[in-house]
């Protein structure tokens, strides 16, 4: 056992001022395994990840990595060059490509000096034809990789770490993005990638992939290794509790009857720049006290959905109605004063500021609030109050609400924008993949405050790729499908899943 270890990790800690991100961390990972690193948003993994990567310097603690013959050397920290020569390629939750260059210039950008890569370009695209052979990672390598999809852009950047000579490769949420079928794909992928020697850490909230593919599973809580296991020995309740350290409540939703319209659009058409933004002659109503969900692959015109009633669009034909009240021209600022809170898919770009402080970002929809700001002055105290009484109440955690919105985790700034939205008490909320990215508790937190807004009478669209997030929470379901909005005539699981792949309902 010990000669196959491949990187062992003792004692990490690292603190960032007075969080606590990682507290005395060991871990090993073994020749051709793959580990999935499990913990509630905020818990520390990224963290960790960055530690082995050299992106951050440990306060305390070691990192070992095998190699070729297996002997363990200990690796200098903080240094990413360092991490890349002992064999570590990580993947993170957000791509960092250069998105006018081609794919094969991305992958083998930094690995040479530019003008040995122009006479090496034939041997570069052999060696990644051979890595594409291997692995089953497809993607186009001659097209600027502004135009490939998140499932091609993933392909790219692990294709990268293993033009790198990886033989650990580390990925931060992989499926977060991707379709269930990409993630399928991916998880195949990655089983070709350890035949051929490699060994795998992955970090994932979706407790059914990693049930389904990972060898082992480490749970962190609150910056600390709380237990292992081997995946044979893991189900869920059992990873749930000791993630939390308790169970989580599940989401009671009681059956309520519809109010008046809230949302129409009638024979509704935008012609958008590509196909997810592009829809064509919808119609749907959301009423008062109800939620609709929308069900599908996406990429199907949800962000055209989604841009519609957020205003960022105007149709190029129909109607659309809040309450009732026709808005010919609709803006973003029409729409948030008819009534329209929104949680935005890319939370990153749309959902916050993030180089604002979290204080900040939590008033950001409303400077015009004389509460907030009077005579052009912000009202520095209001805002720190305010902020302060959100943070508690919606249980964002992090470095404190002085600190810039970027530094919080993936589930904390998804928490910020629910605590920003939900406290105007919207009419409408527009929720597009709410809980991607979120733990289960901080996913259950959303449904609880979805159901809440509907029981104080606010109807609700509910875009998500996770179907059985749908069935849990709406009370109608319709379904996307290139531009077309269909009403599910069911609420059951495989028709609707045939519904979205495109068969007749
Ligand atoms: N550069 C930084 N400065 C200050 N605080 C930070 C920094 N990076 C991370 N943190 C804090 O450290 C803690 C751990 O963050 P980390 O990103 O490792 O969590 P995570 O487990 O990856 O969460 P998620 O599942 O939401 O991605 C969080 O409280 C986060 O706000
Ligand atoms: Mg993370």
């Amino acid at each position: 056992m010990a000669e196959n270890t491949v990187l062992k990790l003792s004692g990490l800690s690292k603190r960032f001022g007075s969080v606590v991100a990682n507290d005395d961390v060991s871990l090993t990972l073994v020749k051709g395994e793959v580990l999935a690193l499990l913990g509630e948003n905020g818990a520390g993994k990224t963290t960790l990840m960055n530690m082995l990567f050299g992106h951050y310097l440990p306060d305390a603690g070691t990192v070992e990595v095998a190699d070729a013959n297996g002997v363990l050397h200990a690796l200098p920290l903080g240094h990413p060059q360092a991490a890349l020569a002992a064999g570590i390629g990580m993947v993170h939750q957000h791509f960092a490509l250069a998105e006018n260059i081609n794919a094969l210039d991305n992958i083998t950008l930094g690995s040479e000096p530019l003008r040995s890569l122009k006479r090496n370009r034939a041997a570069a695209r052999a060696k990644i034809d051979g890595i594409i052979e291997r692995s089953g990672l497809k993607a186009p390598l001659d097209v600027p990789v502004g135009q490939l999809s998140v499932g091609e852009r993933q392909r790219v950047e692990i294709l990268k770490a293993l033009y790198r000579d990886a033989r650990i490769l580390v990925l931060d949420e992989p499926t977060a993005v991707l379709t269930p079928q990409e993630a399928d794909t991916l998880f195949s992928n990655i089983r070709s990638m350890i035949t051929d020697g490699l060994s795998v850490i992955f970090i994932s909230h979706k407790l059914r992939e990693v049930l389904e593919f990972s060898d082992r599973i480490a749970v962190l809580r609150h910056g600390r290794k709380v237990g292992e296991m081997a995946t044979t020995d893991a189900d869920e309740a059992k990873i749930a509790r000791m993630m939390v350290g308790a169970d989580t409540p599940k989401v009671a939703r009681q059956e309520m009857s519809p109010g008046a319209p809230v949302l129409s659009l009638k024979n509704v058409s935008v012609s958008g720049r590509s196909q997810r933004e592009t829809l064509d002659n919808v119609s749907l109503t959301v009423n008062a006290n109800e939620i609709l969900g929308v069900a599908g692959i996406s990429g199907n015109g949800q962000a055209g959905l989604a841009q519609l009633i957020a205003g960022l669009v105007q149709p190029s034909s129909g109607t659309i109605a809040v309450d009732d009240e026709d808005i010919p021209k609709p803006t973003p600022s029409r729409m948030v004063q008819a009534g329209v809170g929104r949680i935005p898919e890319d939370r990153h770009h749309e959902g916050i500021v993030g180089a604002m402080s979290v204080a900040e970002n939590m008033v950001i929809e409303r400077l015009d609030d004389p509460d907030i700001q009077s005579l052009g002055l912000l009202r520095r105290e209001a805002i720190a109050d305010n902020a302060v009484k959100l943070a508690q109440a919606y249980d964002v955690r992090g470095p404190g609400v002085d600190a810039s919105a970027r530094l919080l985790s993936g589930g904390n700034i998804q928490k910020l924008i629910l605590a920003r939205v939900f406290e105007r008490a919207p009419r409408l909320i527009l929720a597009n993949q709410p809980t991607r990215g979120l733990d289960m508790g901080a996913a259950a937190t959303v449904g609880r405050r979805l159901l809440e807004a509907r029981a104080r009478g606010a109807g609700i669209v509910l875009i998500s790729e996770d179907l059985d997030e749908i069935l849990g929470l709406a009370d109608r379901i319709a379904v996307i499908r290139d531009g077309h909005l269909t009403e599910a005539p069911t609420n059951n699981r495989e028709q609707i899943g045939l519904m979205m792949a495109g068969a007749a309902a």
